[in-house]
Order: structure tokens, then C-alpha cells, then sequence
């Protein structure tokens, strides 16, 4: 099944059913990332995946030309109305990130990603990682966060749902408000090996479980 039938019904149903989720503070080590993007003189930032737009909030009001892109309509106009609220503004698109990022070669000074790519099957993300060197400049950062596997045990019983593989390290979740997403099951070596083309300057587990990948591409400045 393709990523933009799969994701989009269950994400729009998560937005419409529960509003402005994931609307509390920026993710742990955001602000450090936006203090490295500042000292380095970055201009422009993509969100993948803004969801309902803390990020996008957060990084236009440190001053960045902000872009953002989620596959939910729903959580795009969310993050269109917060940033107005606001009287802040960032270019939105509704679009699928499994295909060809709709913006020019090395536009972007950094990318970041929250809770974003493991929503894919590995073909898929590795593909959008060709697309972030793609669109990202000689140099750039990023800063991605993805779900680091639980062993069901440890999962909290009103939290632990069937799952049903959809392909290899790959899940969709059967119940609760995840249900009907696709899961990639990353462990720190499959991680570095995904974002090979980039440095590694900090990669940590956070409270929410989740891989933080603080990187630098490799990427050579044209002669
Ligand atoms: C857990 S939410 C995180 C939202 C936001 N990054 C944050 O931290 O608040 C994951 C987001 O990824 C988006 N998403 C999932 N698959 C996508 C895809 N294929 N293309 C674009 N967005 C996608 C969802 O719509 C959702 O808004």
C-alpha cells in the first residue's frame, strides 16, 4: 500500500478526533540544535512532518525562514491558524515526504523531523534521506528523533496493542490512537547506517523513548 493511503486516512483521523495533539513544548534538544543553526548562520529550515506546528512556532520566532510539510490537511491548517495567532508565518505544504520533497537543490540550511520517520517502510526512508541530501546544502544539519523499539513488556498495559508486520522490522499498530500506522523498528546501528552521508554530532535516547540525531552532511560544496 502506498505511504500517502496508509498515513494520511489515519493521520487526518488523529487531528480531526483529538485536535492539537503533540502541542506541548518543543522536543528535548531543540533548542540546542537552534543554537547550533544560529551560530552557523543557517537561514532556512524545513519541518517534516510539522504535525500541528510546535516546531514551526518555535523556530519563526528564532527568526528562521521556516518551511513545513505533513501529509494531515488537517494538522497544516492547525499549524496555519497557530502561527497566525502568533502573527508569525512559514511556507506550508500538505505532501507526502516518501516522495520527490517538492523544493529546490541544497535550499535548506538544516532540516528537522520529530517523531516523523519511522512512519515508513525502510525502502521509503531511505529514499527520503536521498531527498534531505538532495535539498540540503553543502554542510547543513539536521536534527531527526525517531521511535526507538519497546519490548512489549515494558510498554504500559493500557498502551499495548496487536500489531500486525507489514513488511521486514516494519508494523502497523491494531488499536488505540495509532492504530492503522506503519512503524520501522530502528535500533542505533540501522539509524547511523540510514544517515551514513551525515556526521553524527549527538545521538541520545530521550525521555519519550525516542533515537535524537543531531548530524552534519557530508555533502561537498560544488568546485
Ligand atoms: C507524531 S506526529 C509529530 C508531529 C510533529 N513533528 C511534532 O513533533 O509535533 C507525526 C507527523 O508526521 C506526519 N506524517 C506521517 N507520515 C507522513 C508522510 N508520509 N508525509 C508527510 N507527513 C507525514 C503526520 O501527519 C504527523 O503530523
Amino acid at each position: 500500500m502506498r505511504a500517502e493511503r496508509i498515513n494520511k486516512k489515519a493521520w487526518d483521523r488523529v487531528y480531526r478526533e483529538d485536535g492539537n495533539v503533540f502541542r506541548e513544548r518543543p522536543q528535548e534538544g531543540m533548542p540546542q540544535a537552534v543554537r547550533l543553526f544560529e551560530k552557523n548562520g543557517v537561514k532556512r529550515v524545513l519541518d517534516l512532518g510539522c504535525g500541528t506546528g510546535r516546531h514551526l512556532v518555535y523556530l519563526a520566532k528564532h527568526h528562521f525562514d521556516v518551511y513545513g510539510i505533513d501529509i494531515a490537511e488537517h494538522g497544516v491548517k492547525l499549524s496555519q491558524e497557530w502561527l497566525r495567532a502568533e502573527g508569525l508565518r512559514a511556507e506550508l505544504k500538505v505532501g507526502d515526504i516518501y516522495k520527490k520533497l517538492p523544493y529546490a537543490d541544497d535550499f535548506f540550511g538544516a532540516i528537522i523531523s520529530v517523531r516523523t520517520l519511522h512512519h515508513g517502510k525502510i525502502g521509503w526512508i531511505r529514499g527520503l534521506v536521498a531527498e534531505m541530501v538532495r535539498v540540503l546544502e553543502p554542510g547543513g544539519f539536521i536534527f531527526i528523533t525517531v521511535k526507538r523499539h519497546v519490548p512489549l513488556k515494558y510498554v504500559p498495559k493500557d498502551r499495548r496493542f496487536d500489531i500486525r508486520y507489514i513488511a521486514p522490522r516494519t508494523y502497523v499498530i491494531l488499536g488505540g490512537r495509532e492504530r492503522g500506522l506503519p512503524h520501522y523498528r530502528f535500533n542505533e546501528d540501522l539509524l547511523r547506517r540510514t544517515f551514513k552521508d551525515f556526521q553524527v554530532l549527538k545521538l541520545w535516547t530521550d525521555r519519550m523513548n525516542h533515537f535524537c540525531l543531531l548530524g552534519r552532511l557530508r555533502k561537498e560544496s560544488p568546485p
